[in-house]
């Protein structure tokens, strides 16, 4: 069959899910992952004998499961991350968050902590673009760091890993201190794309009671006493709230928006 009558038969079907674009892009990384080709080959009319292997891929992503499931990675900040359900699927804005700690710190060589590591990008990518410095991660899932394990190892760099609720448990001292922690407020979910919803781990979504900013302040109590640089990526939607919070506190903090213009990552100094 005709590739081209594939990629007609992803963008029609997943039409109730997602966007035209969107649906376009999950077939060309099917294709890509399949067969190792580009949108060139569609272009050129070429054939596929997979097809029922594209079938296949197409009814779990009618359930709702994310591509990066099925293809078992997820790019990086230049690096090829292995993923699966035990862990958040790494998203845009937290390589943007990571590319700003990065220029605000060149050179590091102190200690670096990244709270609620999931699949271990933050510190791995940290760590391979700072030869100098210690960088670790924490979580509290023994699923997520046997991920984030297995991703330091394929990845070749030394990243000191540990569980730890941030909620409970006391910190060492870093310099620098970054996290996406949870920020869904359990009665957001009504209003969660179904794909997230069903499929990616509720421990890295939610936070268990009704106070959204939870995770920040608690992180900004514990090592406030260390005066680590921190960064952190949250909703545009906190904005104000945690303006609010953070000047009761006298801290020093900088808004940076993501590419859509949306206020996503702070940065809070002591
Ligand atoms: C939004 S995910 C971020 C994952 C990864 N850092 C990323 O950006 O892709 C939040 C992570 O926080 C972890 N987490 C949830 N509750 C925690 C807690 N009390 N202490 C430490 N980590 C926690 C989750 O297991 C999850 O891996």
């Amino acid at each position: 069959m005709q590739l081209g009558l594939i990629k007609a038969l992803y963008t029609d079907k997943l039409a109730t899910l997602y966007s035209y674009s969107e649906a376009e892009n999950l077939f060309y990384i099917a294709l890509q992952w399949l067969e190792k080709k580009s949108r060139t080959a569609v272009l050129l009319g070429q054939e596929t004998l997979l097809v029922d292997t594209y079938q296949v891929i197409l009814e779990d992503l009618l359930l709702g499961k994310p591509i990066q499931y099925l293809t078992k990675e997820a790019p990086f900040y230049g690096l090829d991350f292995y993923v699966d359900e035990r862990v958040l699927i790494p998203r845009p804005e937290t390589e943007q968050l990571v590319h700003w700690v990065i220029e605000d710190n060149q050179n590091f060589a102190g200690a670096a902590l990244d709270i609620g590591t999931g699949s271990g990008c933050i510190p791995i990518t940290l760590s391979h673009h700072w030869k100098g410095a210690k960088v670790s991660g924490c979580d509290i899932s023994e699923d997520a760091l046997e991920v984030a394990y297995q991703n330091a190892e394929t990845l070749g760099v030394n990243v000191e890993l540990f569980r730890c609720d941030i909620l409970t448990e006391e910190i060492n001292k870093y310099d620098i201190i970054i996290s996406n922690p949870p920020y869904i407020a359990p009665s957001e979910k009504g209003e969660m794309h179904i794909n997230v919803l069903n499929n990616e781990p509720h421990l890295a979504l939610f936070v268990g009671g009704d106070d959204p900013l939870i995770f920040y302040k608690k992180i900004i109590e514990k090592v406030r006493i260390h005066r680590s640089k921190c960064y952190f990526e949250t909703s545009e939607f906190y904005r104000k709230q945690l303006d609010a919070w953070l000047e009761t506190q006298n801290l020093r903090y900088h808004w940076q928006c993501d590419f859509q213009g949306k206020n996503r990552l702070l940065r809070v100094t002591f």
